[in-house]
């Protein structure tokens, strides 16, 4: 299948809306991803902006590159983690951007490739990380974390009643031969779960929350996110827009509070009372969107 055609960006309209990038000079898209935001934005912005994408992910970048071609002169591409914009910025000898987008988590291409490791619809090794080619993998993880490490991860980023019965699970799984494989995982923790509360809630596999947890540990997603929110308020220009797209409450709830910081300070003005959320329509087109929650803050001074 076509890669570009494999992610539709969340809240697409809305983003551009947001950022106003009409006119504006330096626009930064901190997940790249398949290009997707960056295309839109580049189109709103004019003849005269420029685009500084980021990502982790190797592939998506290769794929943001063909995306991006009709804009090739004016776009620069780095495979980076976005907590170390401030050097992504200065490598592209940018003092600040104008126009900041952040689409948080994990790309549909990426979930729908079993290789990668992310989902348990198809069985593949347990990797989960956004850059194959570095860290530790969650298979690594889960063979080497203790019992009540595990369990602390399960409960905190999964928000996961059972953590400490899958964590328990897990170990002794585990004595017998090292856990690799996405499915062996997935029935490892439906079985922990009580039979009474395996049914799936509101289509939900008893095994999501254990794989979010493992996905936001694996790839320090909260860590990387307060480091991207600690240096935005300087890489953002006086007058320049910054939105963030997140897909659950640990992460949204860090982004409502650093913005609220920004404007006690009375360096930002918040663009967004409250959280945009996706249509009715786009809801129904593409499921991923149903959890995203945009935010926009606006840097005065
Ligand atoms: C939801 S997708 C972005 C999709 C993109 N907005 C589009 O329209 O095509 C998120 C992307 O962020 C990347 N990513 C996640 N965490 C990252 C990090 N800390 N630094 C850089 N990229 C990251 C993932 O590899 C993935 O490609």
């Amino acid at each position: 299948m076509d890669r570009i055609a494999a992610h539709d960006s969340v809240l697409l309209s809305e983003v551009v809306q947001l950022l106003a990038p009409a006119g504006r000079h330096v626009l930064l898209d901190c997940t790249v991803g398949l290009g997707g935001h960056a295309e839109a934005m580049l189109q709103a912005a004019g003849p005269h902006a420029r685009l500084i994408g980021i990502d982790l992910d190797e592939g998506n970048l290769l794929a943001a590159k063909r995306r991006l071609a009709p804009f090739a002169d004016r776009v620069r591409l780095f495979k980076a983690n976005f907590a170390d914009v401030r050097d992504v910025l200065a490598e592209a000898g940018a003092a600040a951007a104008d126009a900041i987008i952040a689409d948080l988590g994990v790309a549909s291409n990426q979930l729908d490739d079993p290789q990668r490791g992310f989902s348990f619809a198809a069985d593949g090794p347990l990797d989960m990380r956004f850059d194959p080619q570095a860290g530790t993998t969650a298979a690594d993880l889960i063979g080497r974390l203790g019992e009540s490490e595990l369990a602390e991860i399960i409960y905190k980023y999964g928000q996961e009643r059972y953590s400490r019965r899958i964590a328990r699970a897990i170990v002794s799984a585990r004595k017998g031969r090292p856990i690799e494989r996405t499915v062996s995982l997935a029935r490892i923790v439906s079985g922990a779960i009580p039979a009474g509360a395996r049914k799936t809630r509101r289509g939900v596999h008893p095994a999501t929350r254990t794989f979010q947890a493992l996905r936001i540990a694996v790839n320090d997603e909260l860590g990387n996110l307060e480091r991207l929110l600690a240096a935005l308020p300087e890489m953002l220009a006086v007058g320049g827009r910054a939105a963030i797209i997140s897909f659950h409450s640990l992460e949204d709830r860090r982004v409502k509070v650093a913005f609220a910081d920004l404007a006690a300070q009375g360096r930002g003005g918040i663009l967004t009372k409250k959280p945009v959320a996706a249509t009715v329509d786009e809801k129904r087109k593409n499921p991923r969107s149903r959890s995203a929650k945009l935010r926009g803050i606006e840097r005065i001074v």
